[in-house]
């Protein structure tokens, strides 16, 4: 029963996750280590989070020209900004003369103007300053911008991609552009944004936001009464996974309370019960009959992930008198069933940290559990 890196294999050999790679009813779960591990974690930030489209938020945090915020990005220092020409970039936040942040928090500016000795930046990310440097020889001004993140949106949605050479956005996303398409993304405002610091590993929070074995006990007197059937996963091509629940009403609001009308011309599955789209590897949506909402998660290191809770309604919703007063009833269920899994995930991760936690089996309801950890695997492995 001892450990894998306790029988002193290779972390990364796949012969020590064997029992991972087995059909579901057969399956373990991903060792603890994989959860608390530097050298784990480390080969995710290379493996993974420098190689996909990470989701970064909602286009419309940043409307205006010269509109930016920073982010720290699994330690990655990057700007996402509006252009002059209106389109959304992503650049390096490293300045080319000795490596300074060049911006800081978030705002508008005509350029980013780096706080050690001046070089200026356009928000294209071009160099178009720099003190001092006419006696500095063979110095071009063209090979020194801002090194360039790929930034590509879908429905109004940011991705980026620290990956020079990575297959377009719409190759990772593959059928969910269609599969959610009734939703009308595009025509949608984020109306709130919050953050959250979770003590926990980022799969431990993915895994939570992916099974809904956990409902019946961490949101016994919230979630759970809310009546329906059990969600089924979807068949889905690309980077995603899904679990789709057919039910009555809205899934963004706590039994009892009546909301807004339901999204106009919402086909099929969307029609009668709600989406679970996990993008890989850590954006989760839940889009359900009168809104939208989305977990993003930036990771901060092997212990701790930055959880952003994003809520999107239809424009002509947001427009509505009584929006204010009738969006509290949303705000309130996820301000309630969010914390719950914050708070059990860090319960998990300390569990996990321990030296005597061991490799566990999974239950029927946990498919999604097990397609995560299978495609963690499949990246980080020799
Ligand atoms: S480090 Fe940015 S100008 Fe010197
Ligand atoms: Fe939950």
């Amino acid at each position: 029963m001892l450990d894998d890196l306790q029988r002193g294999e290779s972390l990364f050999d796949p012969a020590a996750y064997a029992g991972v790679r087995r059909p579901l009813e057969e399956a373990e779960t991903l060792p603890p280590h994989c959860y608390t591990s530097e050298a784990f974690y480390q080969r995710e930030v290379k493996r993974i989070f420098m190689k996909v489209w990470n989701f970064v938020g909602r286009a419309d945090r940043i409307p205006n020209p010269g509109d930016f915020f920073t982010l720290d990005f699994a330690g990655i220092p990057t700007i996402i900004v509006r252009a002059q020409n209106g389109q959304v970039r992503a650049h390096a936040n490293s300045c080319r003369h000795r490596g300074a942040l060049v911006a800081l928090g978030e705002g508008n500016c005509r350029a980013f103007k780096c706080p050690y000795h001046s070089w200026v930046y356009g928000l294209d990310g071009n160099l178009i300053g720099a003190p001092e440097i006419d006696r500095t020889k063979h110095f071009a001004f063209e090979q020194y911008g801002l090194v360039p993140v790929r930034l590509e949106t879908w429905g109004g949605f940011m991705f980026m991609s620290y990956d020079p050479d990575a297959a377009p956005l719409s190759d990772w996303l593959g059928d969910l552009p269609e599969k959610l398409g009734s939703y009308g993304f595009d025509d949608m405002v984020c109306t709130r944004r919050k953050e959250y610091v979770l003590e926990c590993n980022w799969k431990v929070y993915v895994e939570n936001a992916m099974e809904a074995y956990h409902v019946a006990t961490v949101h016994r007197s919230t979630l759970q009464k809310q009546k329906g059937r059990m969600a089924e996963q979807q068949e889905t091509k690309g980077e995603w996974i899904a679990l789709w629940k057919e039910h009555e009403g809205s899934r963004a609001l706590l039994t009892g309370d009546v909301g807004f009308p339901f999204i106009a011309g919402l086909k099929d599955q969307a029609a009668t019960g709600s989406w679970y789209p996990l993008i890989y590897p850590s954006t989760m949506f839940g889009a359900t009959k009168d809104c939208m909402w989305w977990l993003e998660m930036h990771p901060i290191s092997v212990s701790q992930t930055r959880l952003i809770v994003g809520s999107c309604f239809p424009k002509a919703t947001a427009a509505r008198d009584d929006f204010e007063v009738v969006v509290q009833r949303y705000y309130k269920r996820w301000d309630i069933s969010i914390p719950e899994d914050n708070d059990i995930s860090a319960i998990q991760q300390k569990g996990l940290s321990s030296p005597l936690a061991r490799t566990g089996r999974l239950t029927y309801l946990e498919p999604l559990v097990h397609d995560l950890g299978n495609w963690v695997l499949d990246r980080v492995l020799d």
